[in-house]
């Protein structure tokens, strides 16, 4: 633990879907246990020290940080969605649809996560990226090898990003050097992975490894009940899965679970229906649908990135229609789908999809935010990983997660604010839309620094 923090200046975070809060001389105390004991707003710089003085500890027990005009904190991201394996194929085949995709471009790939060292050094740099990216919480799709997983997972805490860790499962529909070989060694590696995790972080403060049954595809009946199972008998464990993602995926899992109507009905049948489960691309939803996930209040990840590249359409999620229902929704990177891992770029895409949803649906459903956009990577994602009450924003009680944004930078092209011209808000607005991980200057997560 570090010793405790404060940090004065123009903080920026999220209330509520389209509640941006901009504080300038804002003061947060962070307690040696890594949580906000206090948000001060307009406090100017001279009245600072008169204000800690009678708290304790001494002014002088304090780490200070002031953050110079034009930087500005801002919670740190969360990305509800991210396979890991595919950092090292990132941007291959476009054009491709999702099963094509998977076949000929990804199960290659995430099968040779079958060597240990491999892993470490492609899941190494992966950690580090989204790290240096922003991202302070991600739930990671591991590969289907339970070592890689674990490996994974003791990277996450070593590095210090929070993160939900699943080893993948499938058993059908995938090459044979890729896939489980029975629903037993499928479920024991599962537990095994569950059992390390559980170990190297006994409270799952960090670190929950989350059930990841692929998609119904790749699963049989008797796979999907064991997780289902498991889930039953661990309320503490998330579940993540693909969900609704693109017609050629959506006319196979019919073509296989004939006796289901729609994919809500199949999953819940399993039991992998659950205030815990994180729902991937939900592109295609009917309105039963939209009625099931929100009775039984899963999460849903957006990833507009992926679905405007490799899914084999040009549809994503109607998020306007989940804000409207209160449904939890969230970003994804979806990591190798698509052109880019980064959240920045998620919120961008999440803009122009909904641009595209706005003149599909005759206007109804109006185009997002800025604010709703950095709602989703941030309150909205943490909601969506049942977190809320630990990270997202700046409340008082939750745990520091933080990026310094600076707008400083005299590198060619990064965006930069204009002296004189530019106010907080215009330079956040710069950021959102322009900024990338030059403008990260430091990420904490907990209260520990976690970018080099
Ligand atoms: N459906 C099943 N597996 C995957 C995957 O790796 N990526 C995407 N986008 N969809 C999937
Ligand atoms: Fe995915």
């Amino acid at each position: 633990m570090t010793s405790s923090q404060v940090f004065h200046g123009t903080v920026i975070h999220s209330l509520g879907p389209d509640q941006l809060e901009v504080i300038e001389n804002g003061l947060i105390i962070i307690g040696p246990d890594g949580a906000i004991s206090d948000l001060a707003k307009s406090i100017p710089r001279e009245l600072f020290q008169q204000h800690l003085s009678s708290r304790k500890p001494a002014i002088e027990d304090y780490e200070i940080h002031y953050l110079e005009r034009g930087d500005f904190l801002i919670p740190g991201f969360v990305d509800t969605h991210n396979h890991a394996p595919q950092w090292a194929q990132r941007g291959l085949g476009q054009s491709m649809h999702i099963l094509d995709w998977l076949d000929k471009v990804t199960f290659p790939n995430e099968a040779r996560f079958r060597d240990p060292e491999y892993a470490r050094r492609v899941y190494s740099s992966c950690v580090d990226g989204f790290l240096q990216q922003g991202v302070t919480t991600a739930s990671y799709y591991g590969s289907m090898h339970a070592e890689a997983t674990k490996i994974l997972a003791d990277l996450c805490l070593e590095k210090g990003q929070r993160a939900f860790v699943g080893k993948c499962n499938m058993n059908r529909n995938a090459p044979d050097y890729y896939r489980d070989a029975t629903v037993e060694s499928s479920l024991k590696d599962t537990e095994d992975c569950i059992a390390h995790i559980r170990a190297i972080d006994p409270e799952g403060h960090f670190i929950k490894h989350v059930l990841t049954p692929r998609f119904a595809i790749t699963c049989e009946d008797a796979l999907l009940a064991g997780l289902g199972e498991i889930a039953k008998a661990n309320p503490d464990l998330p579940i993540q899965t693909h969900f609704n993602e693109a017609e050629q995926e959506m006319s196979f899992t019919k073509t296989l679970f004939p006796s289901f109507e729609n994919e809500a009905d199949l999953y819940e049948h399993f039991g992998l229906l659950t205030k815990r489960s994180i729902l991937a691309h939900c592109c295609y939803m009917s309105e039963y649908e939209l009625e099931r996930v929100k009775d039984i209040e899963c999460g849903v990840a957006h990833c507009p990135i992926s679905n405007m590249t490799v899914g084999g359409g040009f549809m994503a999620a109607p998020v306007r229609e989940f804000l409207r229902r209160d449904i939890r929704v969230g970003l994804g990177t979806d990591s190798g789908g698509g052109f880019s891992s980064s959240i920045l770029d998620a919120m961008r895409q999440a803009l122009v999809a909904s641009n595209a949803r706005e003149v599909m649906s005759q206007g109804q459903d109006k185009v997002l935010s800025i604010a709703e956009v950095f709602y989703l990577a941030t309150l909205g994602g943490a909601r969506v990983c049942c977190l809320e009450d630990r990270v997202g924003n700046f409340a008082v009680g939750k745990e520091f997660d933080a990026l310094i944004v600076s707008s400083k930078s005299r590198r060619p092209g990064v965006m930069t604010m204009v002296e004189g011209e530019d106010t907080p808000q215009t330079i956040f607005e710069k950021f959102i839309m322009t900024g990338d991980d030059r403008n990260i200057k430091q990420v904490f997560v907990r209260g520990r620094s976690v970018k080099d």
